[in-house]
């Protein structure tokens, strides 16, 4: 890793996006009808520890800074909620307003957060308070970026009533599989759940994967030039070389409001730089003030138990 000064070396705005992950903006809820499910645990969590853990408050300052680097892109990889209810949303919502009315360009996948209830999921929340936004109507699809760069979104969340469990079904592993084979040059591709159980910055617990992970790694490893597979979920950075194939790499960025109390930082985002030669990632946190460290692919841990069904 390589110190940045700020804002050093500009490239060109369209060789660049911001990724950011897992705002979860949360909202303790008192109403006991609207606590008769799942939404129970995913209430107490936020009045017990994530209230405490994703600092929220700092959206204003964090959105300053943001539009402050000049990049058009912005791409967001979901678990904007916390247990899916309206007024997260809501908050949700205005967060992405102030990026348009910053000249930014927003695009948004659902995390598994966002459809935390089956109740949220019938009633459409997310795609009501944030659908504009939304790549296509339906996933797999591919959105270019501004200069025309392909990024293909890979639908990763389904509710459950218990597991934090994501799903990617083979009908939607095949449609991604016409689409890598339609590509050309490298590209990105963005999911909710990372695909790598394990690296140097997290551990997937068992409960918290991904259904079809295994599949939809191997299509993203039969693409024949660099691929960048991005995501959240995790709410911790990485950066890894794939253990099979030396043209995929991963990266999961972490939560943006996260406060790591080891590292010392109170908010982070990742920046992707992209071009026929491939990717460079750029990691910013919020310390005592803003820095940038240029990252570089680690090489991956032995993975264990990648789960190996499709739904
Ligand atoms: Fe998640
Ligand atoms: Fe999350």
């Amino acid at each position: 890793m390589t110190a940045l000064a700020l804002q050093t070396d500009p490239k060109p705005p369209a060789a660049r996006l911001l990724h950011l992950s897992d705002l979860h903006f949360w909202r303790v809820i008192l109403n006991p009808l609207h606590l008769l499910n799942k939404r129970f645990i995913g209430n107490a969590n936020v009045a017990l520890h994530r209230r405490r853990e994703l600092l929220t408050q700092q959206a204003p300052a964090v959105l300053d800074y943001i539009a402050s680097l000049g990049v058009r892109d912005v791409v967001l990889t979901g678990d904007f909620t916390s247990t899916a209810v309206a007024p997260e949303f809501e908050l949700a919502r205005e967060f992405l307003c102030d990026l348009v009315r910053r000249g930014m360009a927003p695009v948004v996948i659902p995390g598994n957060h966002d459809v935390y209830t089956f109740e949220s999921v019938r009633h459409r929340r997310f795609e009501k308070f944030l659908g504009e936004w939304l790549p296509a109507k339906q996933l797999p699809a591919t959105r270019p970026l501004a200069g025309g760069f392909p990024v293909v979104y890979v639908p990763t969340v389904c509710p459950n009533l218990l597991s934090s469990m994501g799903r990617i079904r083979s009908a939607e592993i095949e449609a991604l599989c016409a689409k890598l084979a339609a590509a050309s040059g490298p590209l990105l591709v963005a999911g909710h759940y990372p695909l790598l159980n394990q690296t140097y910055g997290y551990v997937l617990k068992p409960g918290r994967r991904l259904r079809g992970a295994e599949a939809l790694a191997a299509a993203l490893r039969d693409y024949r030039n660099p691929l960048l597979y991005f995501s959240g979920h995790v709410h911790r950075f990485s950066f890894v070389c794939d253990p099979i194939s030396p043209r995929l790499s991963h990266l999961t960025t972490g939560a943006l409001f996260r406060r790591d109390h080891s590292a010392g930082h109170t908010a982070e985002f990742s920046e992707i730089c992209y071009g026929r030669a491939g990717f460079e990632v750029l990691r910013h946190r919020l310390a005592s003030a803003w820095n940038v460290s240029e990252e570089t692919p680690r090489p991956a841990v032995a993975q264990k138990s990648i789960p190996t069904k499709l739904p």
